[in-house]
């Protein structure tokens, strides 16, 4: 049982330095099966989420070398079709991208359905509906996608999105790379990570063009070549230490970033009273006065990202007058508020709706992290919060936040981490 013990109610200062972008190298790693060569990736986030993905390609039988913590090189020429381990992927939701890297490399996939963080249904019909244009057959089977290509190979075709999916979008793009023809997708996700793959996937011989806009074109072509590629910065990670700025005070540079793809999250901090300034690579988040109430609806790129929702919520919490939370991707990601109120904030949940009157202070107790983004709203709360916050559940937050506790720390932040021996339980009785 790990735990983070926080000292909170410290304003924050100093320099953070931005990691790779957790949801580009989750959807990279997997498309490296399709390419002939050597990748060299740099900029890889070590966390669990991605130390899982190369456990799986290790286990398909990928030659992988870690030149340093954040650079990885993969050769998986030699890969021979084979399945991906179903104990690992069920752990991880971003190892549906296997699905269209198999069946684009192979012809055919077997793939477990898998996990992730749980927000309620989070099918996967859009993907599925993509490989079937191409001229998949694509069945569930006994909890496995199971999909084969035609006899010819897969086929480019025109596939329009019933809703923005971010991972539909990244996983026809990976399928589509090698097929015959042009590939469409309409109504795509246009989300930083969503160009990022192209550029990938570019660099390696492949051609597709309009990332980034809501139609993606892919001209198949016959092979992929290796080569080299640096994954772009975390737009996440780094909306949540600003986020820790706004809420717990002070005065932080986080460098590593893209400003344009933190414009939204700017521009709300900023509406809030946070001080934001950007630089060329960095961003200044300076909080001295009590913040003021805002209003978030999430929305696919360039809106407010659901990712961050949890993270604005603790600055609301404790920002002055009553602010308003609309979730539009997701039918359940408001499980944390619970957490947040045990801290003292004044949250009313109605399904995809919550309305948080701001409290003058948190107050620390045990929480624990019900997914990745709540675990960092806790850490955020904790931070921000008088007294001692315990955070339980921590792995959640360690398959996204690279050296969490260590990039705190250097802020000033009175934060450790515990291995708590587990509670001996005994068998009950009836
Ligand atoms: N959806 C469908 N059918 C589909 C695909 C999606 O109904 O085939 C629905 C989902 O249920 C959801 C909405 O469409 O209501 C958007 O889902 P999307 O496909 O965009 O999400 P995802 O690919 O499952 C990725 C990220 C999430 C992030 C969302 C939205 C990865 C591995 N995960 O999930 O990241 O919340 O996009 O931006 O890239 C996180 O990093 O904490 C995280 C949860």
């Amino acid at each position: 049982m790990k735990q983070y013990i926080l000292n909170g109610g410290k304003p924050l200062s100093g320099v953070v330095t931005i990691s790779g972008a957790k949801n580009a190298a989750v959807a990279i790693l997997p498309a490296a099966l399709l390419i002939n060569g050597t990748c060299r990736i740099e900029n890889v986030p070590d966390i669990s989420d991605t130390r899982l993905l190369l456990e799986i390609l290790d286990s398909m039988g990928a030659v992988i070398h870690r030149l340093s913590p954040n650079t990885i090189e993969i050769n998986c020429s030699h890969v021979r079709d084979c399945e991906a381990s179903d104990a690992l992927v069920r752990r991880i939701r971003a190892s549906y991208y296997f699905i269209g890297a198999q069946l684009g490399r192979f012809g055919h996939t077997r793939v477990a359905l898998p996990g992730g963080c749980n927000f309620g249904p989070r099918p996967i019909d859009q993907h599925i509906k993509g490989f079937q244009t191409m001229g998949a057959e694509v069945e569930v089977i006994n909890g496995y996608v199971c999909g084969s290509a035609p006899k010819d190979g897969l086929v480019g075709g025109r596939i329009n999105l019933d809703m923005v999916s971010v991972g539909a979008t990244m996983n026809i793009m990976i399928c589509a790379v090698l097929s015959s023809g042009i590939t469409i997708i309409e109504n795509a996700a246009k989300e930083p990570h969503v160009v990022d793959l192209a550029n990938f996937l570019n660099a390696m011989g492949a051609k597709v063009s309009g990332a980034g806009t809501d139609v993606i074109k892919i001209r198949g072509v016959k092979a992929l070549h290796g080569g080299s590629y640096t994954i772009i910065p975390d737009q996440i990670e780094a909306g949540t230490y600003m986020a820790a700025v706004a809420a717990a005070g002070g005065n932080v540079l986080v460098q590593n970033v893209i400003p344009k793809h933190m414009d939204c999250i700017s521009a709300k901090l900023r509406e809030m009273g946070a001080r934001v300034t950007e630089y060329d690579d960095s961003i200044r988040v300076e909080r001295v006065n009590r913040l003021r109430r805002a209003n978030v609806k999430t929305l696919p790129y360039p809106g407010f990202p659901t990712d961050m929702q949890p993270q604005i919520a603790v600055c609301m919490a404790l920002a002055n007058g009553v602010s308003v939370i609309t979730e539009s991707i997701y039918d359940t990601r408001f499980r944390y508020c619970a957490e947040l109120s045990r801290m003292g904030a004044n949250i009313k949940v109605d399904t995809k709706l919550a309305v948080i009157t701001g409290v003058e202070e948190l107050t620390g107790c045990t929480v624990h992290a019900c997914d990745l983004r709540a675990g960092a709203a806790m850490v955020i709360a904790g931070l921000a919060a008088k007294g001692t916050t315990i955070i339980e559940d921590i792995k959640y937050i360690e398959r996204g936040y690279e050296n969490i506790i260590e990039k705190l720390r250097d802020l000033g932040a009175d934060i450790r981490r515990i291995d708590k021996p587990d509670p001996i339980t005994t068998p009950s009785a009836g």
